[in-house]
């Protein structure tokens, strides 16, 4: 499969064999996957399918056996660990399910660091932070400490800081699964809206309702991909005129 610009990733062959107790777990056999600029794609599937270790290894997080990843061009696999971590940098806002906030910090900061850390001046990271806040609408709280969030605003507020170094990729993984339907649906709302600005989501989801906000929803089953359908909001963006490549910052 040929790599084009306009693709913000593309899988092929990949495939991972977990070494367990009893037999090996292969949890991913031979996956294919293309994902234009500006897609939000939903991964559904059973527990235990594999979605998890596609999204890990998509990020840069765990390795393949075998396979390639490339993003925006740049291949994945293969790099040593430094390099993967640059990778990471410059290409992945990554969101767990379960937050990872710095709860010692300030709203703020927990957003600033990411982009200090990866070389930004602390001014311009700031500005950026503060657009940011406000465009998730948490600017108010951002002098605060997270630990004085609700579930949604918390889960923002990781959409927000995997969002501090303009990811190519916004990788998700279950993120409104620990949210009550009320900040389930905040969530859904902004990944809309991130969506309608450019910005390019795969997410793991069991909820459907995330998944209706996807333009395309891919099915797994037993390591591998077993469908792959755009859904109406996916038909909307390829008949809107000139497919946006504006991304939301
Ligand atoms: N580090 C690991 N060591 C051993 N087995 C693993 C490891 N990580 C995942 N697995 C196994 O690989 C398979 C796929 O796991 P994965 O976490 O990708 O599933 P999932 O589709 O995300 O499931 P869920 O919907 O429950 O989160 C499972 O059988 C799991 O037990
Ligand atoms: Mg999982």
């Amino acid at each position: 499969m040929e790599s084009t610009e306009r693709d913000a990733l593309t899988v092929t062959g990949l495939r991972k064999t977990f070494e367990a107790e009893n037999a090996p777990v292969r949890a991913l056999r031979g996956i294919d996957l293309t994902v234009r600029a500006g897609e939000f794609v939903a991964v559904m599937g059973p527990s235990g399918c594999g979605k998890s270790t596609l999204l890990n290894l998509v990020a840069g997080l765990d390795v393949a056996d075998e396979g390639t990843i490339t993003v925006a061009g740049e291949t994945v696999t293969g790099r040593t660990e430094d390099d993967l971590a640059r990778m990471r940098r410059k290409h992945m806002g990554i969101v767990f399910q379960f937050f990872n906030l710095l709860e010692g910090m300030t709203v703020l900061e927990n957003v600033v660091l990411p982009s200090v850390i990866a070389g930004r001046r602390r001014k311009i990271a700031e500005t950026r932070a503060r657009d940011l806040l406000d465009l998730l609408g948490i600017g108010d709280k951002a002098a605060a400490v997270p630990g004085v969030l609700s579930g949604g605003q918390r889960q923002r507020l990781a959409i927000a800081r995997a969002l501090a170094n303009q990811p190519t990729l916004l990788l998700a993984d279950e993120p409104t699964g620990a949210l009550d339907s009320a900040g389930g649906a905040e969530i859904i709302e902004l990944l809309r809206r991130l969506h309608q600005a450019g910005q390019t989501i795969i997410l793991v989801t069991h909820d459907q309702a995330v998944a209706d906000a996807a333009s395309r929803i891919v099915t797994m089953r037993d390591g591998r991909i077993v469908n792959s359908t755009d859904t109406s909001a996916g038909a909307q963006e390829a008949a809107s005129t000139g497919t946006s490549t504006a991304q939301a910052r």
